[in-house]
């Protein structure tokens, strides 16, 4: 008998973190949280677009899913240029009809004062950080207004809501990722349009061990320095996935404007 009620509990549970018949859009989707935020939403059932400006590698993402039995397409896209996400979002429309989930995680880390940072950099940070956000997202919203409804996640960190040293251009564009946020949560809810920000912590990826280089770094040092945290270690790609896929799900049904910090108690 408890047996088969804990059974039922993860019928359920199952259920309503599937995303069968769901279509996802992901930025950044070439490395990183970006590629293991693809392949979890795509394991559960969404088509997803891989979207990156890095040809190959998003290529790559794309083919793994397929190879494990998902569906995927690669779609080139820079999220910094207006006509590129513009001609992505066509393109999922003519051969979907809908979009279901957006999950803008493509970013860059440039680990710089104010005083070292060109103004290029901090226009680039903005750029792919913050106004790709905006670029691609009013081309999605349309749709899922349409739709009846959707989920976009955005993908923030820990110093969307806290200061780190020499990284000034990024702090100041996460900073706005979460109040990006919640201004779209509440211009969206009343179609059903969820609006929710995933702020991770140090994570292994590519980008990271970049920070550490651009840091002049020793890579043990600072990797044991990343893992200084309640939770003893530096995160994985699918620990944030796993957030990201329950803010795409039923399962968070009522929550919007959620900045959610997944980062092994770094903040706390
Ligand atoms: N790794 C961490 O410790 C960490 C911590 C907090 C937040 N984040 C955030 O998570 C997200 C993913 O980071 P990651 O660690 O996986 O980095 P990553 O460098 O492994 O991946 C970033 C991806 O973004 C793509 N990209 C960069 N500019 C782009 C553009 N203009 N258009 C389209 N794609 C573009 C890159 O090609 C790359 O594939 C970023 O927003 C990052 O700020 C990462």
């Amino acid at each position: 008998m408890m047996m088969m009620e804990l059974r039922k509990i993860e019928e359920r549970a199952g259920r309503l973190l599937s995303l069968e018949g769901k279509v996802a859009m992901v930025t950044g989707a070439a490395s990183g949280i970006g590629r293991g935020i693809s392949i979890r939403l795509a394991e559960m059932g969404a088509f997803v677009a891989v979207l990156d400006i890095e040809e190959t590698k998003g290529r790559e993402t794309a083919t793994e899913i397929e190879a494990h039995g998902g569906e995927a397409v690669f779609l080139k896209c820079d999220v910094r240029s207006a006509a590129d996400c513009r001609r992505a979002v066509e393109t999922m429309i003519e051969r979907s009809g809908k979009i279901d989930i957006l999950c803008n995680c493509a970013g860059i880390a440039i680990r710089k004062d104010i005083v070292e940072l060109t103004e290029d950099e901090w226009d680039l940070a903005f750029d792919v950080t913050l106004k790709g956000i905006y670029l691609l997202s009013r081309e999605v919203v349309p749709h899922m207004v349409r739709n009846g409804g959707g989920s976009i996640i955005n993908i923030g960190s820990g110093w969307s809501l806290k200061g780190g040293p020499r990284a000034a251009s990024y702090c100041a564009a996460k900073g706005g990722v979460v109040n990006l946020t919640r201004a779209m949560a509440i211009d969206h809810g009343k179609h059903n349009i969820r609006v929710n920000c995933v702020c991770p912590g140090d994570v292994e990826t590519p980008m990271l061990a970049s920070e550490c280089a651009q840091l002049g770094a020793d890579r043990g040092e600072f990797m044991r320095e990343a893992a200084n945290r309640p939770l003893a270690r530096v995160g994985t790609p699918d620990d944030i996935a796993d957030a990201v896929l329950f803010l795409a799900s039923r399962m968070s049904s009522w929550i919007t404007g959620a900045a959610l910090v997944v980062d092994g108690g770094g903040l706390a």
